[in-house]
């Protein structure tokens, strides 16, 4: 009997004790040893990255296996869409260059101003559509920057509009400029992220482009992000891409009605999809191009159904700094015996150099992090049993769960061939 309520962390160590000891009475229910060593791929990577003296975190491309996955987009695609770079999940312009060339597209979808004045200067044969509205001052200071005159914003550059207002700004904003601008609605299909959501309102807004001297109608875009994570109680992500393109066709119909003569759908963008969809589409539906990113380099969260056949071509490459024999946690050093007892993957300690990123321990196999000990962005602990082979100096391999923020931090992206590192590519610089 307690007389006073216990707290949170004795409770924890209560239940922490209980699981303990029912796991000591009953050994079938420890976990087994998970530890191994690299595989023949990770060793010639890891081979690689030796040769190249990379012996800091690096964020590796596997170009033959980007190149596999291009290969199954284009398959499921190519006949019947257009295809459109996401470039905020590929952001480093000689990784975008690469897709370029091996999808044979000049399309791109655009998620940030700085960017968008990089990839307007430096690839000036591009058609541009922004993948979110931009606040009208961030679309000014493009207009401000914007240099090189072989890239025509007039003809080039699609802006995205979600709602009345902004469409109202980028009027007073075009005006202001006498400047040409390409307006691509953007559509609630279900994701609920704001843009339209009555084609009776899609209509008004393509009225009002009509009228305007300076903005002209470009078409559409609606993405369905939450499509492919529906539960099949409510009729998963067949019925939510079903319900999406049902009201995608309403729109398409409403453009079409006010435009009348002049509707001429080819001269559209009509975008939709996105890695974890874009596989779902038929020529049924009434798009015309869908975009797609993460799924060229597949991290861990678009293990999904409907990117089977693409595999990972990412990796972020870090040396362990140190090898310990035993897992220390401060304050609880009289313990370690008994943790590694419970489970035999928390026997041993490995500090990498760097570490807490959006990613998951790959290779060798057995590694995790560790919760009582926290994580840390300097060097972090991961815990393996004495099956892991890895000692000082060799590298560990984590899986990123996403790319678009996790490729910005490690400065070149180095470039796998398969044998040998044989590029460097730049990232985006966030704030240029
Ligand atoms: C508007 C839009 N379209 C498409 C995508 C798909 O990108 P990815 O293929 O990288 O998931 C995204 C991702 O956020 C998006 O915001």
């Amino acid at each position: 009997m307690h007389d006073k309520p216990v707290d949170a962390k004795r409770r924890k160590l209560l239940w922490g004790g209980a699981v303990g000891g029912a796991l000591l009475a009953a050994p079938w229910l420890r976990p087994g040893d998970a530890g191994g060593g690299h595989n023949d791929y990770f060793l010639r990577l890891q081979n690689a990255l030796s040769e190249a003296g990379l012996y800091r975190p690096t964020l590796v491309l596997d170009a033959q296996r980007l190149q596999q996955n291009t290969g199954r987009l284009m398959h499921h695609i190519s006949s019947k869409f257009a295809y459109r770079i996401v470039g905020k999940s590929l952001p480093s312009l000689p990784l975008i260059k690469s897709v370029r060339d091996q999808t044979g597209t000049d399309r791109v979808m655009v998620f940030h101003q700085p960017f968008l004045n990089l990839i307007a200067h430096e690839m000036p044969d591009s058609q541009l559509l922004l993948g979110k509205p931009m606040p009208v001052q961030a679309a000014k200071r493009f207009y401000s920057y914007h240099t090189n005159r072989r890239f025509d914003p007039a003809k080039q550059l699609q802006w995205l509009v979600d709602s009345p207002e902004r469409l109202r700004e980028y009027s007073e904003l075009a005006a202001a400029l006498n400047q040409t601008m390409q307006i691509v609605l953007e559509l609630d299909v279900g994701l609920h992220r704001g843009g339209f959501r009555e084609s009776g309102d899609v209509g008004l807004a393509i009225l009002q482009l009509k009228q305007d001297p300076h903005l002209k109608f470009a078409g559409f875009m609606g993405y369905e992000a939450h499509a492919s994570k529906m539960p099949r109680l409510i009729g998963g992500p067949v019925q939510a891409l079903s319900n999406a393109m049902k009201f995608y066709e309403q729109c398409v119909a409403a453009a079409q009605n006010v435009l009348g003569e002049h509707y001429r759908p080819e001269q559209l963008t009509l975008n939709a999809g996105g890695s974890s969809t874009y596989q779902m589409y038929t020529s049924k539906d009434p798009c015309n191009e869908l975009a797609v990113g993460s799924g060229l380099v597949k991290p861990s969260d678009f293990d999904v159904q409907y990117l089977q056949d693409h595999i990972p071509a990412a990796f972020i490459a870090t040396p362990v700094i140190k090898a310990l024999d035993k897992t220390l946690v401060p304050g609880l050093e009289n313990f370690s015996g008994l943790q590694a007892l419970l489970n035999p993957n928390t026997e041993r300690s490995f500090f990498t150099y760097g570490g807490y990123w959006k990613a998951n321990p790959e290779s060798p196999p057995g590694l995790s992090t560790n919760a009582l000990y926290g994580r840390s962005t300097n060097q972090e602990m991961l815990n393996g049993s004495t099956s892991v082979e890895l000692k000082r100096d060799d590298f560990v391999f984590l899986r990123p769960t996403q790319s678009e923020f996790v490729f910005l931090q490690f400065g070149d992206i180095a470039v796998f061939d398969g044998r040998h590192i044989s590029s460097l590519w730049p990232v985006f610089q966030q704030g240029a």
